[in-house]
């Protein structure tokens, strides 16, 4: 089935989402640009306690130029109705704005690489998709939590980005016991709990971690 939400913004030349739930509120790709806004919200204590890897000063770059194929790709079929959607593969959207177009939050996406089927990342990219899982990742600035933001964002991204256009058969999430908010987030948008999980964190000792998924 196709779906006319992902969208070419013709000034901007990116593709984007809008957030219906959520009026103003936009998934796009990063841009150059973007580092500043991004480092103030990693700044962010409730944000930086939370993070598993201190992203590296090329954060923005690296991720672009991940995506840069999918988007090229995404901005022929767009015009061609004929260009079948399972051509895309790869997650463009990793950021959150405001109406004002600045960066609020970001919504990440990988394949999987700590698979319990014990196989590498490449391998499992060379699955067919509805065999992969790609675990998912999101941070909020605190003065836009609590008004269903995330949620939004992330159900419009599985709706109509990852099963449309990805095709990828499984989404995993790692949330640590006490985060309230992201272990409410991923029941409301249907993940279920698999396995409770220390792992050893990056900065030092080792953190509870609840499992999930949900099957696409
Ligand atoms: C997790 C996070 C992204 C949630 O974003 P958000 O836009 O505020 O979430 P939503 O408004 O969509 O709410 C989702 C659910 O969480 C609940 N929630 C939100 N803030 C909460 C809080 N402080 N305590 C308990 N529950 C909370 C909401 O009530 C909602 O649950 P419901 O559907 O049962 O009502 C945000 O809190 C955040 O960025 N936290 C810091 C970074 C982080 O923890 N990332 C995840 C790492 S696994």
């Amino acid at each position: 089935m196709t779906s006319n939400a992902v969208q070419w913004d013709e000034k901007l030349d990116e593709p984007y989402i809008d957030i219906v739930a959520v009026p103003g509120i936009r998934l796009t790709p990063l841009r150059d640009g973007d580092e500043a806004s991004i480092a103030k919200l990693q700044r962010e204590p409730m944000i930086a306690a939370r993070m598993y890897t201190i992203p590296s000063d090329d954060f923005v770059k690296k991720n672009m130029s991940e995506v840069r194929e999918t988007i090229e790709a995404l901005k022929f079929a767009l015009k061609d109705p004929e260009t079948p959607h399972t051509f895309a593969f790869g997650y463009p959207f990793q950021s959150i704005r405001n109406s004002d177009g600045e960066v609020i939050g970001l919504l990440s996406l990988r394949p999987f690489e700590h698979d319990p089927r014990g196989i590498s990342k490449e391998q499992m990219l060379a699955l067919p998709r509805k065999e992969q899982t790609w675990i998912v990742g999101y941070k909020l600035h605190p003065a836009y939590q609590g008004k269903g933001i995330m949620s939004s964002s992330l159900k419009t991204a599985i709706d109509e980005w990852i099963k449309p256009w990805m095709g990828v058969g499984q989404l995993t999430a790692g949330i640590e016991l006490d985060n309230l908010a992201s272990l409410a987030l991923a029941e409301r948008v249907g993940f279920r709990r698999e396995l409770v999980i220390d792992i050893p964190w990056t900065t030092g000792g080792t953190r509870k971690l609840a499992h999930y998924l949900k099957d696409l």
